[in-house]
């Protein structure tokens, strides 16, 4: 069974082709960085002004890529939540419109889901219930993915998604934005023990998650004058902020997740969103792992990061179980995967 499906939930257009679930035939992204790096992160209005201009020649290629036509196609599914609003409204009137002209099943997807299928879409191997953390810049969420792809919500961000603060620092550092792989290059030659930024909720005994705290930690640590001033003479290294910044939150997000999976039993761990392409984040997570012997799945890059592949590959899990949407599918902001 084929499914086309469509992602474009915040700055990226993107549309695949994936055969039964797991078979990526094809999977084209269009990103939108350029766009918003002038002002240091993504402008909603921006976004969906994109999205418009880029949707059709993006479905277009994923099937021109995967070598099919619509009547190749068993089923559309659009990620319809969450995720900003206008930038949704752009994938799921493009996929109602295809939907109702070729005559095919609709299927509304949340974004979550498909980030959290990405590992399943890689890794065959995969047993349930397993512990999965998802970062990104939108979400952190912490979540048991039981048999026939149900979900407990463990604990999530109380403020600030893991991808927003490395997009937040940076921008305080004039790094550039997206922040999270300039901040990952640099901490990996800075001293990750120079500055002790705080580690929030790391003894809160449950698996909530806190960072805004650090990113204003960094915020007034670069602000003081004298700090400032030992920066610029080089005492106080870019590189070591970055290091040190980076420790804070790996930190905290392994121990709660290696507490969830200790907690649970599962002995499958998978880390899933653009955050999870970090590279201190994988190594910490997977040595921590070690330790209680559960292993650490990552898709890669491709699958990591916002792609419609992933959309694909968990609405071929939805149609099974019967999954069916009207054309009256709408978009939604919010959308929390303990009601699917
Ligand atoms: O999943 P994604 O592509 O889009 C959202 O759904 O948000 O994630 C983008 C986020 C950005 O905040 C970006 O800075 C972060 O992922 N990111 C990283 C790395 N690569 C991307 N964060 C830390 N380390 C990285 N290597
Ligand atoms: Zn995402």
């Amino acid at each position: 069974m084929k499914i086309l499906g469509i992602d474009t939930s915040c700055d990226e257009t993107a549309a695949a082709i994936v055969e039964d679930g797991r078979e990526v035939i094809s999977n084209v992204v269009a990103s939108q960085i350029k766009a918003h790096q002038e002002y240091g992160g993504v402008v909603p209005e921006l976004a969906s002004r994109k999205h418009i201009e880029a949707i059709n020649y993006i479905v277009n290629k994923a099937l021109k890529e995967a070598n099919v036509s619509f009547s190749d196609i068993d089923a559309i599914a659009v990620t319809n939540r969450p995720g900003l609003i206008g930038a949704l409204l752009v994938g799921v009137a493009a996929a109602k419109s295809l939907a109702f002209c070729h005559n095919l099943p609709l299927l509304g997807i949340n974004h979550i889901e498909g980030h959290i299928y990405a590992n399943y879409m890689v890794y065959d191997t995969l047993t349930f219930p397993h512990i999965c953390l998802t970062v990104s810049g939108g979400h952190t969420l912490l979540v048991e993915v039981q048999e026939g792809w149900k979900y407990k919500v463990l604990g999530t961000t109380q403020d600030d998604a893991a991808g927003e603060v490395y997009d937040k620092v940076s921008k305080y550092l004039g790094l550039g934005f997206p922040g999270g792989k300039i901040i990952d290059d640099l901490a990996q030659k800075g001293n990750p023990t120079a500055i002790d930024f705080p580690r929030p909720m790391l003894r809160s005994g449950d698996y909530q998650f806190s960072f805004s705290g650090i990113k204003t930690s960094v915020r007034y640590f670069v602000q003081k004058a004298e700090r400032a001033e030992k920066i610029a003479n080089g005492e106080i290294t870019i590189e070591d902020i970055a290091a040190s910044f980076q420790a804070a939150v790996v930190e905290v997000l392994v121990a709660k997740t290696v507490h969830a999976a200790k907690t649970t039993n599962a002995r499958t761990i998978t880390l899933t969103g653009g955050v999870a392409a970090n590279s201190h984040l994988r190594s910490s997570l997977t040595s921590a792992a070690k330790d209680i012997d559960a292993e650490v799945y990552y898709p890669p890059i491709n699958l990591c990061t916002d792609n419609g592949a992933m959309i694909a590959g968990i609405a071929y899990e939805k149609y099974q179980q019967g999954l069916r949407d009207e054309l009256s599918l709408n978009a939604a902001a919010n959308g929390s995967i303990v009601d699917v």
